[in-house]
């Protein structure tokens, strides 16, 4: 069966609301919220650069929904479960097949690791979700991580680590400000769109700003 355009509203609502359920208590910064957050953005960066703005929204709400940091590292987890919800609800197959690679393509794997996405509509989805973890939020998500995990929010003895494997990058023991330097201020220069691009930069500018303040502070200097 394939979709129609008023079977793609009913997909999306019950996609949603699937999504809003699943991801209702969580606490590690992939709450619903970053969900929504995710659309919105990929929404109007899908906008402006002309991609399938159907195949963006069923990424975005889906992208999240199994991780690998909770999977032991699988990554095949989110893919399959997003292809089977589809396809429960009648989802044409090239849409399923689409949305699934770009899941699987979506997430970060460390500093020296390559995520290529296929499709521009991958790379929609990808930029939105690095997106959020820069700028007020991206600082905001990356102490609500740290203290889920229990790491310790800084530590000046313990250097950030360059992590060129996704092994090297699943298995650091560091601390959030580390956090900033091993991933989210290597990001802007990994985004894709040309979109995504400008809103990052902007994004870079005022995480560099609270980190430069935050170490004067450690060091009583202000
Ligand atoms: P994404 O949604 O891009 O896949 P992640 O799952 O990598 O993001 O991380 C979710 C949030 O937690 C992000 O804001 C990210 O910066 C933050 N985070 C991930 N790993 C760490 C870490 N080791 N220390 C602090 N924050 C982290
Ligand atoms: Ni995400």
């Amino acid at each position: 069966m394939s979709a129609g355009v008023s079977d793609r509203a009913f997909v999306l609502q019950q996609t949603e609301a699937h999504v809003r359920e699943l991801l209702s208590d969580d606490a590690s910064g992939h709450d619903w919220w970053h969900i929504d957050r995710v659309r919105q953005l990929a929404l109007h960066i899908g906008r402006s650069e002309q991609a399938d703005l159907y195949v963006v929204e069923l990424a975005a709400l889906l992208h999240d929904i199994a991780d690998w940091k909770f999977h032991d590292g699988d990554i095949s987890v989110g893919p399959r479960r997003s292809a089977e919800w589809l396809a429960s609800l009648g989802v044409e197959q090239a849409t399923i097949d689409h949305v699934a690679d770009i899941i699987a393509n979506v997430s970060y794997k460390g500093a020296g690791v390559a995520t290529p996405t296929s499709t521009l509509e991958g790379a929609v989805v990808q930029d939105a979700d690095r997106l959020d973890a820069l700028g007020a939020i991206g600082i905001a998500r990356t102490f609500a991580y740290g203290g889920h995990a229990g790491q310790p929010m800084h530590d000046p003895t313990l250097p950030p680590q360059p992590h060129d494997s996704f092994d090297a990058y699943k298995n650091t023991k560091g601390t959030t400000i580390n956090h900033f330097y091993e991933k989210l201020l290597l990001l802007k220069d990994r985004l894709q769109t040309p979109t995504g691009r400008k809103l990052a930069a902007e994004r870079h500018a005022f995480m560099q700003q609270f980190l430069d303040r935050f170490h004067l502070e450690w060091r009583g200097e202000a």
